[in-house]
C-alpha cells in the first residue's frame, strides 16, 4: 500500500464541472444494446472501469462493440434475444456488482448454453444469492460458492417460466436482472419491490420496444411480458447525480464555494440527496432541465450554506440515495447537531462495508460517529484535522475522504486513492480544477 494522494485543506471551489456519464444507464445501454437486433449507438458513456467490465463480459459473449474511447460515441451490433455465444473464456466481471447480478439474468435464459463468472476479491464476498433464488424460482440453474451465494458462479442456460417474485431488498440490480431473464421466459414475470429502487432498465426496456409495465404504487411491481424483440436505438447518457453528489457537498460545505454542475441526471429515483440537501438547508438551484432519451437532466449550481442544520435518513427514501451514504456522512460531520442514518444494512454488502469504512476512516480526522447495526449516529460541529486515510479500495469512499480531507487542517494523505477510477476516473483532474 504506497500510492496516495495528497489533499490540503482551505480553499474554495469555483467554476464548472461536467460530471461524467451514470454509471446505471451506461451499463444497461451496452446490455440492451447487445441483446437487442441491428446497431445501437452510444454517446456519454462513462468510461470507466466498471461498465468497461460489462463491455469486456459482453464481447466474449460475442458482442460487437466498437472500439470505446472516452468522449466518443460508438456502435454495439447486438445479437438478439437469443443469440449470446457460449464464451471460452470465464466472464471477468472485475470490481463491478451491476455487471455480474445484471449478467446472470441476461445469461440464465440463454439455453444449452454454459457460463462462468468471477469477480475480484471484493466483489467475490458479496451476496449473490439475491439474484440466483428469484433466477432460480424462474427454472434457472444457477450455482456458486456457499450455497449459491458467493461468485464465481456458474450458469446453464434452461428455457425459463414467468414466475410473480418479490424481492426482499429493494434493489434495482436484482430487478434487472429477473426483467432480463423475463425477456425471454415462457410467461409474464412480476417483480414487485418493499420499496422502489433506481428505475432506469424499466426506461430503457421500454424505449428499445419491450412490452414491460410499470405498475402499483411508486412503481414497485413491474411486469415484462415476453414476444417482443428489442430494437436497437440511439442512447445518450446524461450525467451522474451519484459522481455529482461529491462536488454538491463539498461545494455545499466549503466556506466561499460556488459552482455549476452541468448535465447531471435527475430521474426521480436518483434525487434523495436532493431532499436532504434541502433538509440541511443548502443553497443549491437547478437549470436548464431537459428530457434526454427518457431521463431528466438539468444543471445544479451550489454554493456555500451556513448553519447547516442536521438530517435523518431512514425508510422508502435509502434506495433513492443509497450510493450518496457516504458522502452524506462526512456532510453530517459539519452539520449543527446530530444526524442519523437508519435502515442503511444494505450499505454493508456494497464494495467495502461503507458504514464500518466511513465510520473507520472519518474518525481519523476526528469525526465523532457511531456505528450501530443498520446505520450511523453523526455528531456535527466537527472541527477535521489533517490525517493518513484509506479507500480500503473502494471508489465512493475515495472520493468522499477527498472532500473530507478539503475540510481538514493541513494535507492529509489518501492511501488507493485510485479506487476512483471504478466510477469517476476524472475525479482528481476535476478536483484540481475547481480548487
Ligand atoms: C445499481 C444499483 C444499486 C447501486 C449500484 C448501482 C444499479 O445497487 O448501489 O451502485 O445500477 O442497478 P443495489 O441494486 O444493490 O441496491
Amino acid at each position: 500500500m504506497n500510492k496516495f494522494r495528497i489533499v490540503n485543506g482551505g480553499g474554495s471551489l469555483q467554476g464548472v464541472v461536467k460530471v461524467p456519464g451514470d454509471k446505471s444507464i451506461s451499463h444497461r445501454a451496452l446490455i440492451l444494446g447487445g441483446i437487442a437486433e441491428g446497431e445501437t449507438t452510444i454517446s456519454g458513456f462513462l468510461h470507466s472501469e466498471d461498465p468497461l467490465s460489462t463491455a469486456d463480459c459482453l464481447r466474449k459473449l460475442g458482442v460487437e462493440i466498437s472500439e470505446i474511447v472516452e468522449g466518443k460515441t460508438f456502435q454495439v451490433i447486438g445479437k438478439g434475444l437469443e443469440g449470446l455465444a457460449e464464451p471460452k473464456e470465464i466472464l471477468d466481471c472485475g470490481n463491478s456488482g451491476t455487471t455480474m447480478r445484471l449478467i446472470m439474468g441476461l445469461l440464465a435464459g440463454q439455453e444449452g448454453k454454459n457460463f462462468i463468472l468471477t469477480g475480484d476479491k471484493s466483489l467475490s464476498e458479496r451476496p449473490m444469492g439475491r439474484v440466483c433464488k428469484p433466477l432460480r424460482l424462474m427454472g434457472g440453474s444457477l450455482f456458486g460458492r456457499e450455497g449459491n451465494n458467493k461468485a464465481p458462479i456458474s450458469i446453464s442456460g434452461e428455457k425459463l417460466r414467468g414466475c410473480v417474485i418479490g424481492t426482499p431488498v429493494a434493489s434495482a440490480q436484482v430487478k434487472s436482472a429477473i426483467l432480463l431473464a423475463g425477456l425471454t421466459a415462457s410467461g409474464s414475470t412480476s417483480v414487485i419491490e418493499p420499496a422502489s429502487s433506481r428505475d432506469h432498465t424499466e426506461r430503457m426496456l421500454k424505449a428499445f420496444g419491450a412490452n414491460i409495465e410499470v405498475r402499483g404504487e411508486l412503481g414497485r411491481n413491474v411486469v415484462i411480458n415476453p414476444g417482443n424483440n428489442l430494437k436497437g436505438q440511439q442512447i445518450l447518457i446524461p450525467g451522474d447525480i451519484s459522481s455529482a453528489s461529491f462536488w454538491m457537498i463539498a461545494a455545499s460545505i466549503i466556506p466561499n464555494s460556488k459552482i455549476t454542475i452541468k448535465n447531471v441526471g435527475l430521474n426521480p429515483t436518483r434525487i434523495g440527496i436532493l431532499k436532504v440537501m434541502d433538509s440541511m438547508g443548502c443553497n443549491y438551484k437547478i437549470d436548464e432541465k431537459s428530457t434526454i432519451a427518457g431521463e431528466m437532466i438539468g444543471n445544479i449550481q451550489v454554493s456555500t450554506a451556513l448553519n447547516l442544520k442536521p438530517f435523518i435518513i431512514e425508510g422508502d427514501i435509502l434506495p433513492k440515495l443509497i450510493d450518496e451514504i457516504p458522502i452524506l456522512t462526512v456532510a453530517a460531520c459539519f452539520c449543527s447537531g446530530i444526524s442519523q442514518i437508519k435502515d442503511a444494512s444494505e450499505l454493508r454488502v456494497k464494495e467495502t462495508d461503507r458504514l464500518k469504512v466511513m465510520a473507520r476512516q472519518l474518525s481519523k480526522f476526528g469525526a465523532n460517529i457511531e456505528e450501530n447495526e443498520d446505520g450511523l449516529i453523526i455528531k456535527g460541529d466537527s472541527k477535521f484535522t489533517a490525517a493518513e486515510v484509506d479507500s480500503e479500495t473502494d471508489h465512493r469512499v475515495a472520493m468522499s475522504l477527498a472532500v473530507a480531507s478539503l475540510l481538514a487542517k493541513g494535507s492529509s494523505k489518501i492511501f488507493r486513492a485510485e479506487a476512483s477510477n471504478v466510477s469517476y476516473p476524472k475525479f482528481w483532474d476535476d478536483l484540481e480544477s475547481l480548487l
